[in-house]
């Protein structure tokens, strides 16, 4: 029999990849915000997670009838972002968490609707979960999932793992290995999470509280202080997004980096135009420093923040010295980005100097320790940028679904039928299955 692609779906916290098994780059990358009515809950603080339908006595499969018609009144994406001003804006996930399911569920409704156009009966489905997501959670998915869109078959894989196997094109890595340590880092927030053989080493994940929304918040104040004042107020949000994403790098020394900036401004001062969003005038802005600031927060927290003080690299190297001592050098060795918060030039070049610098520094002092008496074989620490980077997440799982065993990790809708949704409590995990 032959079977249409899986469809692959990755919900992050700031935005929604979509598309299908089998392609590079997802179909749709929209914002993960939806836009309703308001019903007077919308959009004012963390909304009260809904009832699971599976709880409801009735288990219609059409969203019409199992809903009002005002209902289907709602928007997704850039369309609900577009449509602020007349409808209610509602953040579906929270810390990579689904907050809101109703607001999921209708989520989903369009993606597969509107946007990916397909029947969903006729699909195999591949979603995504942080790692130490709640089971109840998995069980929730599967319930709408099956019997809202009646889905043929469900795999829901963890976001570390996909980002591991979308690696796997790096040419640096040589065998496809699902052993690891992952900083993926979105909008919302940066996780280190070590990776063995396809499981999570849950105990050992750190989070760090940085992130893209923390690092154009900072150009937007670098910009503010500077007193760039021809940005339009209702704008400067969105400015500050661009020029991070545009002209933000990360170099190896703040201190020479400034010096560089004095004595041959020309090449690096940039300048940056935009049209005001509302009257359509033209202006122009200086961007500086904030090209190596933004990302250097990553390095040296204490740039932006007295709270929060631990540079990236030191948690890289606390999450592989907390795991097992045994697959201490695999985590070492493959060293995965993912996420757009990883773009930025020579990201990953500074990591693995930084992380090195740490590690060589542990082994010399044991062998001062030891009075000379031990050689440790010096520590193999890789860190690996690819092109799938930005979308690791989402290629990850057009990747793992597009091969023949997928479907044997699937859970299957007549499975679903029989035992029902703790069925997806657990997923087999692939890599592993014998
Ligand atoms: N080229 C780039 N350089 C730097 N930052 C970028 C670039 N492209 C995108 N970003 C930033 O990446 C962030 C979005 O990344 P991503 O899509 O991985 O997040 P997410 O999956 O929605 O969030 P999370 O993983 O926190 O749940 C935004 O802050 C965006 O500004
Ligand atoms: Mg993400």
């Amino acid at each position: 029999m032959s079977r249409l692609a899986p469809v692959v779906i990755d919900n992050g916290t700031g935005f929604t990849k979509m598309g299908f098994a089998g392609n590079s780059d997802p179909s749709f990358i929209q914002p993960t915000v939806i836009a309703t009515r308001d019903r007077g809950s919308a959009a004012k603080g963390p909304s009260v997670p809904s009832k699971p339908s599976f709880l409801n006595t009735s288990s219609s499969s059409n969203l019409a009838s199992k809903r009002g018609i005002e209902d289907l009144d709602f928007y997704i994406g850039d369309e609900a972002v577009a449509n602020s001003k007349t409808y209610a804006l509602n953040y579906p996930i929270r810390h990579g968490q689904i907050d809101n399911w109703d607001h999921m569920e209708r989520y989903w409704e369009q993606s597969i609707f509107k946007y990916l156009r397909c029947e969903p009966e006729d699909h195999y489905f591949l979603l995504t979960e942080p790692p130490l997501n709640a089971p109840e959670n998995r069980e929730n998915t599967a319930e709408i999932m099956f019997e809202s869109f009646n889905i043929q078959g469900l795999y829901i894989a963890v976001q570390a793992v996909l980002a591991l196997a979308a690696s796997w094109t790096s040419n640096k890595v040589s065998e496809q290995s699902l052993t690891g340590t992952v900083i993926d880092s979105g909008d919302g927030v940066t996780h280190v999470i070590p990776v063995a053989e396809g499981y999570v080493i849950g105990s050992s994940i750190k989070s760090v509280p940085i992130a893209g929304r923390d690092l154009t918040s900072f150009v937007q104040n670098l910009l503010r202080e500077r007193g760039e004042s021809m940005i339009p107020a209702e704008d400067s949000m969105t400015v500050a997004q661009r020029i991070k994403e545009q002209y933000s790098y990360v170099c190896p020394d703040i201190v020479k980096e400034f010096k560089k900036y004095d004595q041959e401004g020309d090449k690096y001062f940039k300048k940056y135009d935009g049209v005001h969003s509302v009257t359509g005038q033209p202006y122009s802005v200086d961007v500086g420093f904030e090209r190596f600031l933004a990302p250097e927060i990553f390095f040296n927290p204490e740039i932006a923040s007295s709270d929060y003080l631990t540079p990236l690299p030191e948690v890289v190297d606390t999450v592989v010295q907390t795991s097992p001592i045994d697959v201490r050098r695999g985590l070492y060795k493959n060293i995965v980005l993912s996420g757009g918060s990883t773009m930025f030039e020579n990201f990953g070049k500074r990591l693995q100097r930084d992380i090195k610098r740490i590690a060589d520094a542990r082994i010399r002092r044991s062998e001062i320790l030891s009075g000379g008496s031990m050689r440790s074989t010096p520590m193999e620490v890789n860190v690996i940028s690819h092109k799938f980077q930005r979308y690791a997440v989402w290629f990850g799982g057009s990747l793992l679904a597009s091969t023949p065993e997928f479907y044997s990790y699937c859970h299957t809708k007549a499975e679903y039928d029989e035992i029902g949704p703790s069925i997806c409590r657990h997923n087999r995990v692939f890599g592993t299955l014998g």
